[in-house]
């Protein structure tokens, strides 16, 4: 794969659909995922005996529905999360990784639904050892180990160090095995997770911490997960990770422990970005061009309701330009700061981390044009809100050469369901 990928800040279509046609049919703001960059993503994950899927990054059932037909299997960080991988089509059962609940705490309802369906279970803080333990004597459990440190894209997706609720502390892993013991639970997998958003440096060192953890923990252990983090280029500059290195830094460490323990030991690997970031787009219609002193601000209708990656971590997403009249390809490229609808001024998607905002090179746009924030997929949808009363967007997808709706936009009947006016 090319080390960097330049994006465009021009473009007519998505995955062979017109925008012209994807809007016209679905309106805007709208997301749209190409089924065949989540294939290209799952091939080159293959080496890894499991690919779990960290659905948190885009957990629409129907592409569930596709992550399960291709053989990757899934994680759930919460009730509702269970659910929707069981209306995909996953199941649980004694003995069934299909849907793995990772999570540094139990909710009741999760707690139930994982009794209920028998998932195994990936506990992030001792607590749940005694807690799965209570309820499903006998059971095969994960620990998730915070191995000291950690790594992320920002703060804010850094997952490890002992300023980071996730995992359980690195030295604690042989009171969790007293712990398991009286609870009469086995502990069968480890997990580390250090951050999204990641490198290699980064992951590399994971493999070292993964391999002393799993000689504390012996030869009950059949599974070493890598947990996920790849990144993926939001710009021009920044890179994959090498793949195959990543993978044979893993494999070694999963050889060397199979060695020790006299069986081979399954490798999972469980990312969400990697898989899914770059099958989106996020369709925003342009309604409002205007001058605000020097600065030229270009105002869609898609905001941080939509979107919350810029406002929440100062993410960068490339942004491309559709023309309703003409080429935007051919048009001047001006200093733009793209905004959204929403009244509060962070409602800005060109902006850095800490608020500040940029402006960015973008063909001329007027009112009617189209703006496709790009790599919206993990992490988009899934963290939108209602915010300012914003009904949130449809989802299409782009399979076999069609467009598909796999979520309609939501209604205002939508909006106020369960809200009650007391007498
Ligand atoms: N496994 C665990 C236990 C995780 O907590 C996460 C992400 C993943 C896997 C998947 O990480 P990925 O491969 O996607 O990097 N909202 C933030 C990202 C938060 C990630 C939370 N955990 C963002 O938009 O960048």
């Amino acid at each position: 794969m090319a080390a960097t990928t330049a994006f465009p800040t021009a473009r007519t279509e998505i995955a062979g659909q017109t925008i012209a046609d994807l809007v016209g049919q679905y309106g805007t703001p709208l997301y749209v995922y190409d089924q065949n960059v989540i294939d290209q993503r799952i091939e080159q994950l293959k080496s890894f005996d499991v690919i779990r899927y960290a659905q948190k990054a885009s957990s629409n059932i129907a592409i569930l529905e596709r992550m399960r037909r291709r053989g990757v299997v899934v994680d759930a960080v919460s009730a509702g999360e269970i659910h929707r991988a069981m209306k995909a089509g996953y199941q649980g059962g004694p003995g069934s990784h299909e849907i793995v609940y990772t999570a540094d705490i139990f909710d009741r309802q999760a707690l139930e639904m994982c009794v209920d369906h028998r998932l195994h279970v990936n506990c992030g803080s001792p607590d749940m050892i005694s807690q799965i333990g209570n309820r499903l004597p006998g059971c095969e459990i994960t620990l998730r180990i915070n191995p000291g440190f950690g790594h992320g894209h920002s703060q804010k997706t850094n997952t490890g160090g002992d300023g980071s609720k996730h995992g359980i502390w690195h030295s604690q892993i042989n009171d969790c095995l007293l712990r398991a013991d009286q609870n009469g639970v086995t502990v069968t997998g480890l997990h580390m997770h250090i951050g999204s958003g990641t490198d290699l440096e980064h992951l590399g060192q994971v493999g070292a911490a993964m391999e002393s953890a799993a000689r504390e923990v012996g030869r009950t252990l059949k599974t070493i997960s890598a947990g996920g983090g790849l990144p993926v280029p939001y710009k021009d500059d920044e890179s994959y990770v090498d793949i195959e290195k990543y993978f044979q830094i893993w494999d070694d460490t999963r050889n060397r422990l199979s060695e020790s323990f006299g069986h081979r030991l399954q490798l999972e690997i469980e990312p969400g970005r990697f898989l899914s970031a770059e099958s989106g787009y996020l369709i925003a219609e342009v309604r409002a061009v205007k001058k605000v002193g020097d600065n030229l601000f270009v105002l869609v209708d898609a905001g941080f309701n939509d979107l919350a990656r810029p406002v929440m971590y100062g993410a960068y997403h490339p942004i491309s330009v559709c023309s309703i009249k003409g080429n935007a390809a051919a048009r001047e490229e001006v200093p733009t700061i793209v905004g959204g609808p929403l009244c509060e001024s962070g409602d800005i998607f060109t902006q850095r981390e800490g608020g500040f905002v940029e402006s960015r090179m973008l063909p001329t746009v007027g009112v009617g044009d189209y703006l496709i924030l790009e790599n919206a997929g993990a992490y988009g949808f899934v963290m939108a809100s209602n915010y300012n009363s914003k009904l949130r967007p449809a989802e299409v997808l782009i399979e076999d050469g069609s467009a598909k709706l796999i979520r309609q936009r939501e209604t205002m009947d939508d909006l106020t369901r369960g809200e009650i006016i007391p007498d």
